[in-house]
């Protein structure tokens, strides 16, 4: 069962997320694992497994409807994470030296930037037109990121829990759909790098809060701002 959840408090999102991600995520991929080469695993495992084997006779092509949702999907989750590689990179660029912050950022950036890494192999792999507005996407992403840390290391956490809070959900509302589509390997598999990379944004909403997000000032209308912008690109980038 799939739920959306919201709340004010990221801390409780995330607690619920996490507790809907025990009852339906059945595979994890392994970070030292690209997505493609744990997928080429799995299909020499199939090999040898009757039971695998017996899956695979059930997987169907996809209907021209499915292929045109799940490349609007994959299209807008590619131009979404362009723009957390870019959110970062704006980040680092103002508090890429503070001892404290620095290094919590990069290991956040680094995450985004193999998110960004599995997404190009997945779009040119599916034949999706990506987005047209790459351009867009990486200057606001480096405006935005470096815009908050410069008003302080408050502001960029708190970019930081509310761009991740919108992708966290936009991330839930894929699974949610995705789960009314069966016997398909392919979208088997964009479920589980979409539920591992879900999990990895709702980390990074957690590490923000942690690390004072919501003792930014203007905290409340700052994230009502970036979570209507980030709502507003996902809008448009589904479809451009
Ligand atoms: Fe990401
Ligand atoms: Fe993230």
């Amino acid at each position: 069962m799939h739920l959306l959840l919201r709340s004010s408090k990221p801390k409780n999102l995330r607690y619920l997320f996490v507790a809907h991600h025990n009852h339906i995520f059945t595979g994890k991929l392994n970070d030292n694992l690209s997505w493609r080469s744990q997928h080429t695993a799995a299909g020499s495992s199939n090999d040898n497994n009757p039971d695998d084997n017996k899956t695979r006779k059930k997987s169907r092509p996809l209907t021209e409807h499915e292929k045109s949702i799940i490349s609007s999907m994959i299209r807008v989750d590619h131009a979404g994470e362009i723009g957390a590689d870019w959110i970062y990179r704006g980040q680092m660029a103002v508090l890429g030296k503070d001892k404290v912050v620095g290094p919590v950022i990069q290991e956040m950036w680094d995450q985004e930037k193999y998110h960004l890494s599995t997404f190009d192999e997945i779009i040119s792999r599916h034949r999706v037109r990506p987005t047209f507005l790459r351009p867009i996407w990486e200057t606001t992403g480096f405006l935005l990121g470096a815009g908050t840390a410069l008003l302080g290391k408050e502001a960029a956490m708190a970019c930081t829990e509310a761009v991740e809070t919108t992708i966290g959900e936009h991330y839930n509302d894929q699974l949610r759909e995705l789960i009314k589509f069966e016997n398909n390997e392919e979208i088997t598999e964009l479920t589980q790098v979409i539920k591992k990379f879900r999990d990895d944004e709702l980390h990074h909403l957690d590490t923000a809060v942690d690390h004072d997000a919501q003792k930014a000032p203007f905290h409340g209308p700052l994230t009502a701002i970036i979570n209507n912008g980030c709502k507003a690109a996902i809008w448009i980038a589904t479809r451009i």
